[in-house]
């Protein structure tokens, strides 16, 4: 039996970047995933859908254009045939990458399901296929799939296809006429985006009472106004109890209502995949369905770890390179540990959101001696010079006994691109005085953070 020094399940973010990073360190090691190498986010998630909304944009500017004094013949109109395509081509393009960076790494692939069988005094048995492997460690990278609740009809109607999940929405070549998102997270956010500014009539049932989960309230309800001015519909607080062939039946104060659909999402959040890869087979502890794991990564068993979805942690793609790299340099005896209070988050609609680190509330919740200060984007020359809505905010959150940031929260142009600024500055804990001595480029929209910090 070939032995590895580390075999990794799953080629997503998590596991082949754990791969690279190991193989790079020269540990023997196996790469096996039983789908496409990039995983979810480089094949159905996060980069498909920006590919989309990038169309969307340009749309969106082209409809748009006389603000900016452009003339634009004739009717805007999406090609949605192409715009799939050329998604195929960027996520071609992206996995051709990963599997090159992989190989000049010597990382063996193994394009197989992956199946723990047993602990042996020499390693773990993992079975790939027909074949069989020896590991002396394991990185369980197996990732996340969409929860599916037992509503009735809407499993049904996944195999027929009037619902999707962000799979299947992510290869549609029409255009529907009306679109109802069950789910008002991320994944359905920034579909309705999409599609609203593309033509479709859509409809976002949300059972809580805010869109966007944890979101900073201000912000989350900025994101609606400027989406339900894009003709999003919003139906807040409402339980989705039935999936009809014609629409979304759901509950509102009790009473009953339909949103008409001919097509649905299906976007409620997601779980940990742990079955069939034979973690019982070794003991892997497990809570909720996600494998439990400590800030190593480390599992209940010796050199097993566990990064990504998979311990449903944070179920960003940033998160589980982190944790890929943590993994890998407790492998290799070099001390490194995770820090879930500084991921950033973005949402890619038009405007997008960033975030990072504690709001008002949460902060005040932990006993933080905290305050809050907020400006509007159009403190920044260039964010009023490139758009005509201006409702974007910049909100930072301070630590008044340390006097350091521990929370930011923006809407606007860029706000995905320069989040990661004021990660650096929580992560760092510098000074806000120390802040104030940085130069920021002139005009650009992350001069607000500077602005902000002068109001603190
Ligand atoms: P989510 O957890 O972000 O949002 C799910 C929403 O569905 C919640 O607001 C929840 O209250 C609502 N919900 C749950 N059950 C419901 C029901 N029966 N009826 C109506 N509403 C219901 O999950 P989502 O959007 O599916 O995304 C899945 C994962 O993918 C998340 O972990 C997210 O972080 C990640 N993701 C991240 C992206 C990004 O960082 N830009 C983009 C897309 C996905």
């Amino acid at each position: 039996m070939d032995t590895f020094e580390l075999i990794v399940i799953g080629g997503g973010p998590g596991g082949y970047l754990a791969a690279e990073r190991a193989g790079h360190a020269g540990l023997k090691t196996m790469c096996i995933e039983k789908r496409a190498y990039g995983g979810v986010c480089l094949n159905e998630g996060c980069v498909p859908s920006k590919t989309f909304l990038n169309s969307a944009k340009v749309l969106d500017y082209a409809n748009h254009a006389k603000n900016y004094g452009v003339s634009v013949e004739g009717k805007n109109s999406i090609d949605q045939k192409f715009v799939v395509e050329r998604k195929n081509g960027v996520v071609k393009m992206l996995v051709s990458g990963v599997k090159a960076t992989l190989k000049r790494n010597k990382v063996v692939m193994k394009e197989a399901e992956a199946f723990i069988e047993a602990k042996t005094d020499e390693g773990f048995i993992v079975k790939a296929g027909e074949e069989k492997f020896l590991a002396k460690r394991l990185i369980i990278a197996t990732g996340s799939m969409p929860v599916v609740p037992p509503i009735p009809g809407l499993r049904e109607n996944i195999e027929t296809g009037l619902v999707m999940t962000n799979r299947e929405v992510l290869d549609l070549t029409e255009i529907p006429k009306k679109l109802v998102v069950i789910g008002g997270g991320v994944i359905g956010l920034e579909m309705a985006s999409y599609f609203s500014s593309v033509g479709s009539e859509v409809t976002v049932v949300e059972m809580l009472n805010k869109i966007a989960g944890p979101t900073e309230a201000e912000i989350s309800k900025i994101l609606q106004k400027t989406l339900e001015r894009k003709g999003v519909k919003f139906n807040l607080g409402c339980k989705v109890t039935a999936i009809e062939k014609d629409g979304v039946v759901f509950e509102r104060d009790g009473k009953i209502e339909k949103a008409p659909a001919d097509k649905i999402l299906c976007s409620i959040g997601r779980r940990a995949v742990t079955a069939n890869v034979g973690l019982e087979n070794i003991g892997v502890n497990m809570e909720r369905g996600a494998i439990i794991t400590d800030d190593c990564l480390r599992t209940n068993v010796a050199n097993v770890y566990a990064v990504g979805d998979v311990n449903a942690k944070v179920m960003l793609a940033h998160t589980a390179y982190r944790e890929a790299e943590v993994a890998v340099n407790t492998i290799l005896g070099k001390k490194d540990h995770m820090r879930y209070n500084v991921i950033p988050s973005v949402i890619y609609t038009n405007p997008e959101v960033g975030s990072v680190g504690e709001t008002l509330e949460s902060a005040k919740a932990k006993g933080l001696n905290a305050k809050e200060v907020s400006i509007p984007l159009t403190y920044s020359g260039r964010y009023i010079a490139e758009n005509t809505d201006l409702d974007g905010i910049c909100k930072l959150i301070v630590n008044n006994d340390t006097n350091t940031l521990i929370g930011a929260h923006i809407i606007g142009s860029y706000a995905g691109e320069f989040i990661v600024s004021v990660s650096a500055m929580i992560d760092l804990e510098v000074d806000i005085e120390n802040i104030k001595k940085l130069v920021f480029p002139h005009p650009t929209v992350c001069e607000i953070v500077r602005e902000a910090i002068f109001q603190i």
